[in-house]
């Protein structure tokens, strides 16, 4: 059987990874500044992160939402305490989508109202709902289309009281920073006025932290840059580091009715070990304030050293915009100096390393680019 061919492929087979670094097949070794596309939080099979998934697949790995999970009870108590919500409540599940799906459906049922505002160049997952509210055409399938959604200029206040004036919006969806639009930072202003507008008419407001949470940013969700506390907060990527998790943060003013949100995989026993393991290596590495370290200096580098048109990021979120398109340096990094970087549109270069990165691994990337750069 042949596999669906969805994905433009390297021409790379990952056979080992740990911390910053992966092996191929051919015993080549890789930088990753990429982070499996800012999914690898606390470093490839981290141990603590291996015994921990291990030994729960030895006792229990399965059993569906049915029964009592206590360690589902741990992990939200765990990311309450390392993210400051702890008034907040979790909903656990599968993946990015699923969780902003699911935070769709609360804003509805809460609201009453079916109609979403979303921003150009958002991205918010690929299935129904996520889908529309994501700015790109091209991956919206007629099927998507029927729901209402209306973007909006990014940092534009007024265009977003004309449209929440009407009062039929159940949810503004905004990620903490733009990941696949080019690492667009929203204003803090622009994010306290969101709320409060949200607040005036009545509409949720729905925090998509998916690839800018977790630490990323250098606090544990990039939104808290701006002190708003938002309606709901959607996760994935980080949380897991590559086990597969999403979740829901639901503001106490939202009330669970039973049966209104389900799952079969969510928050099953492998998934919260993971999820745990994860929280536990970043509270006792701290990571969240290396990321910010490691991240600020990594941008006072680039930014003396790398001729570029714009540079943007916070923590380890960073994207470095090129007046020139970027696929052949993005590929001789990889080629000749064996360093993983992800892409944004055709300029940016974009860096979502694991938190663990260290200083000297990210002088690898600067002086590599700079070399690169200096000779085409
Ligand atoms: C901001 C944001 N939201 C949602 C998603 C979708 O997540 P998933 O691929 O886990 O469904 C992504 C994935 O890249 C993302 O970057």
């Amino acid at each position: 059987m042949e596999l669906f061919d969805v994905y433009s492929l390297f021409d790379i087979v990952p056979v080992k990874a740990e911390g910053c670094y992966i092996w191929d097949d051919k015993g080549n070794k890789y930088l990753d500044l990429y982070g499996g596309h800012a999914v690898i939080s606390i470093g490839h099979s981290h141990p603590h992160y291996v015994d921990r998934i291990s030994s729960q697949l030895k006792k229990i790995g399965f059993y569906s939402n049915s029964v009592v999970n206590p360690q589902q009870k741990e992990l939200a108590d765990k990311l309450g305490e390392l993210s400051g919500m702890d008034d907040y409540a979790l909903f656990l599940c599968n993946s990015g989508a699923e969780a902003n799906e699911n935070a769709f459906k609360l804003a509805s049922f809460h609201t009453g109202r079916s109609k979403i505002v979303a921003f150009e160049k958002a991205f918010h997952g690929r299935t129904s709902a996520s889908v529309a509210a994501t700015d790109n055409k091209k991956i919206v399938a007629p099927v998507n289309s029927f729901h209402q959604v209306e973007f909006l200029p990014f940092n534009n206040v007024e265009a977003v009281e004309r449209t929440l004036s009407k009062k039929d919006v159940a949810a503004v969806i905004i990620e903490g920073i733009q990941g696949v639009g080019g690492v667009n930072i929203p204003e803090e202003d622009f994010l306290i006025s969101l709320q409060k507008l949200c607040r005036k008419y009545g509409t949720l407001l729905i925090l998509d932290e998916i690839q800018s949470g977790y630490g990323r940013s250098g606090k544990f969700f990039a939104f808290q840059y701006s002190g708003i506390d938002p309606d709901i907060v959607t996760m994935a990527k980080g949380m897991g580091n590559g086990f597969p998790i999403g979740g829901v943060l639901i503001s106490p003013e939202i009330k669970a009715e039973k049966g209104m949100l389900g799952t079969t995989f969510g928050g099953n026993y492998l998934a919260c070990a993971a999820g745990l393991a994860v929280l536990e290596v970043m509270k006792e590495e701290d990571l969240i304030s290396k990321a910010k370290e490691t991240g600020e200096y990594l941008l006072k580098n680039i930014e003396a050293n790398i001729s570029h048109k714009e540079l943007r990021g916070r923590g380890l979120m960073i994207g470095i915009e090129f007046e020139e398109k970027i696929s052949s340096i993005r590929f001789q990094l990889l080629k000749e100096k064996c360093i993983f970087t992800g892409i944004s549109g055709t300029n940016t270069l974009r860096l979502l390393p694991p938190l663990t990165l260290s200083i000297e691994q990210s002088d690898s990337f600067t002086g590599s680019l700079d070399v690169l750069k200096n000779s085409s």
